[in-house]
């Protein structure tokens, strides 16, 4: 418990997050490993649609990124062919890039409008990212935190990891207690995202981005990786010792955290077996094993 020292700690699961949670309450991270890439997008929007099913009103954290392409296509589908409702449901992003406009096709606001809002059933007006040209940077990142506070709070946070161990754009030396900002992007991050850009030239230097403070508030947080690229930095994320220089180890203070992987994601893991062992035997992942 000494290292919540420093941290607001997450609020216990009441009301909507208990019913989001179900009755379940786990106080450990846990790592799922799926075969492919595609079985483990599938799973991460089998567990949001899971909770959004449980929680018409949901407040959704969301990611952006190539590995999230998949978990959206797999909500579109669900929306069509399951009539999985969101209607009610509300979202705030992790972030936006600085200088970037809502139509610029490389902002995050067009991807979801992509990749998820234009394919399902959301109002729009509850749909929420930080606007990358607002004249008052500061001020935006603060209204944004207010406004996701004045929501109640992220019950369900989606998040992708970068190649530098970034969740959001929580780049190194993000403190673990940080909120919304603006922050600069790192040269491995900006080499990871550049081939959006077109080159590394066009691209933005810096982005707003929820803070690792923010995220680690979301009553619970899912974490997608795949790919072998990943490998190195998620068993850092998920194996080694807590430090600002890779946000994402923060989650291990998370009370209610689900890492999914596929195989080559997964393979710098030290204790593989066990977490195989955990979602083959678990009684809260059986409607979710042996499914695609
Ligand atoms: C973007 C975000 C980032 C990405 C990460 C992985 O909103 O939150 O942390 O999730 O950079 O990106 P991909 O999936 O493109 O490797």
């Amino acid at each position: 418990m000494l290292l919540y020292i420093g941290f607001r700690v997450p609020r216990p699961m009441v009301g909507r997050g208990a019913a989001a949670a179900g009755a379940c309450h786990r106080t450990d991270m846990e790592v799922i490993i799926q075969p492919t890439q595609e079985a483990a997008a599938d799973l991460v929007a089998r567990i949001i649609a899971h909770d959004l099913r449980a929680n018409p009103h949901l407040v959704l954290g969301l990611a952006t990124g190539s590995t999230m392409e998949r978990v959206y296509g797999g909500l579109v589908r669900m929306h069509r062919q399951e009539n999985l409702d969101f209607s009610l449901c509300t979202t705030f992003n992790l972030d936006e890039y600085v200088g970037l406009a809502p139509e610029d096709a490389n902002s995050y606001r067009f991807y979801m409008n992509r990749h998820l809002f234009d394919g399902v059933n959301i109002d729009k007006r509850n749909t929420h990212l930080p606007c990358g040209v607002a004249p008052d940077l500061d001020a935006e990142c603060r209204d944004y935190e207010a406004l996701i506070k004045r929501s109640g709070g992220i019950d369900f946070q989606l998040l992708g990891i970068g190649r530098a161990g970034h969740i959001g754009f929580n780049e190194p030396l993000s403190a673990l207690q940080s909120r919304t900002r603006v922050k600069a992007l790192t040269p491995t991050t900006i080499e990871q995202n550049a081939p959006f850009f077109g080159g590394p030239e066009k691209m933005p230097r810096r982005a707003m981005t929820m803070g690792v403070g923010t995220i680690i508030e979301a009553r619970r947080c899912v974490l997608l990786a795949t790919g072998g690229a990943k490998a190195q930095v998620l068993a850092q994320a998920v194996e080694g010792p807590i430090t600002s220089m890779i946000s994402a180890t923060a989650l291990q203070l998370h009370p209610r955290c689900t890492v999914v992987v596929d195989e080559a994601a997964a393979a710098g893991l030290q204790e593989r077996e066990y977490y195989r062992w955990i979602f083959e035997n678990e009684p809260e992942w059986e409607e979710y094993r042996g499914k695609r």
